[in-house]
């Protein structure tokens, strides 16, 4: 990892905690018209897909029924009830990380794994994502993985990431969601 890489989980930059990132979510868009869908492609973008416990934690924070979120979840081919794959690679394409060259990290990303932004690798480990501001402009250019923040990312050195998430190996989502059942 270069020298002014810096990692930092999306806790302590934008919210405390998964839980807590919902809330913040939620309040963010409980007033708004059409805020449900835009919570959920908030939550999607964060997380990779929507899990089901998070749909039934944002649910309850917006006072929207689960029928009604999974009504919308359903009807738009967008979003993901599943995990596509073990590590979700987010990259951000917001106004900041793309002004600091993230497309050139994101091709690069798409070369190392020999996918293309939005699918998976043949064998589930990875699923590639361009997605909108995730909110810590302040370390653009930057990547998620399973919602854990890779700031001020080389975006000439795509192996250098991929080489850093898997010697950190964030929390599976999925994993991490079954736990709290
Ligand atoms: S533009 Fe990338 S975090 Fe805001």
């Amino acid at each position: 990892m270069s020298e002014d890489s810096v990692v930092e989980d999306i806790e302590s930059e934008v919210e405390e905690a998964p839980e807590d990132e919902i809330i913040v979510l939620a309040q963010k868009w409980k007033r708004k018209r059409g805020s449900l869908i835009m919570a959920l492609h908030e939550l999607q973008g964060r997380l990779g897909y929507v899990p089901r416990e998070s749909a039934m934690k944002l649910g309850r924070e917006m006072g929207v029924p689960l029928a009604n979120i999974y009504e919308v979840l359903t009807f738009y081919n967008y979003f993901k009830l599943e995990s596509p794959g073990k590590y979700i690679i987010s990259v951000c394409t917001g106004t900041a990380c793309h002004i600091k060259g993230s497309p050139k990290l994101l091709h690069g990303i798409e070369d190392e794994l020999g996918i293309k932004e939005g699918e998976s690798t043949p064998d589930g480990e990875y699923h590639l994502q361009g997605v909108r501001c995730l909110g810590c402009c302040g370390l653009a250019p930057l990547a998620s993985v399973n919602g854990k923040v890779y700031g001020k990312q080389d975006v000439t050195n795509a192996h250098g990431l991929l080489e850093q998430v898997g010697h950190d190996q964030p929390m599976h989502v999925a994993a991490e969601a079954a736990d709290a059942e």
